[in-house]
């Protein structure tokens, strides 16, 4: 894995918060280490076809995680939500070169994450937040990925908030 790159991408990274008029939304956890990524889209006609116009995300995973899902959302944009549903982990993470088995998760959480809000958009907007592996559904209602952390928290006590920037 490429620690200069990482640490650009974590110093300064892209498309981060929420989106208040995305057309879907994808929430995952991971059971390995409990963190969550929530990724919001948008899109827009282009000749005819829907395309990504916006994306963005929120995180309070591993500094990874926040990496590979701010060049996710960079690299999504102009994609149709076909192409988009085939971009696997390792494609999104590439700029990363590969990462080291311990931190293989993190990329699959974020394709986790968009495939999430890229299948949900095709009925339900994703307001059901998905789980990755094997963790617990989050509460559906939570506004927010930090409520929904919160909410986890309580119920399993095992998930540890890191916020950006931190
Ligand atoms: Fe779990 Fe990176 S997302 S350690």
């Amino acid at each position: 894995m490429n620690e200069d790159i990482l640490q650009q991408a974590i110093a300064a990274p892209q498309n981060v918060g929420e989106m208040t008029d995305a057309d879907a939304v994808g929430t995952v956890g991971s059971p390995d280490c409990g963190d969550m990524v929530r990724l919001w889209i948008k899109y827009k006609e282009r000749d005819g076809q829907k395309v990504i116009d916006k994306a963005s995300f929120q995180s309070f995973g591993c500094q990874t995680a926040i990496a590979v899902a701010s060049m996710a959302t960079q690299m999504i944009l102009g994609k149709t939500r076909e192409e988009a549903l085939h971009m696997k982990a390792d494609e999104l993470s590439a700029p990363l070169g590969p990462l080291p088995p311990m931190k293989i998760h993190c990329g699959q959480m974020v394709e986790g994450a968009l495939k999430a809000a890229l299948e949900a958009e095709q009925g339900n907007r994703g307001s059901e937040p998905q789980s990755f592996g094997t963790l617990e559904n989050q509460t559906s209602t939570a506004p927010t990925l930090h409520d929904a952390l919160s909410a986890a928290d309580k119920k399993a006590g095992k998930i540890k908030i890191i916020p950006i920037g931190s």
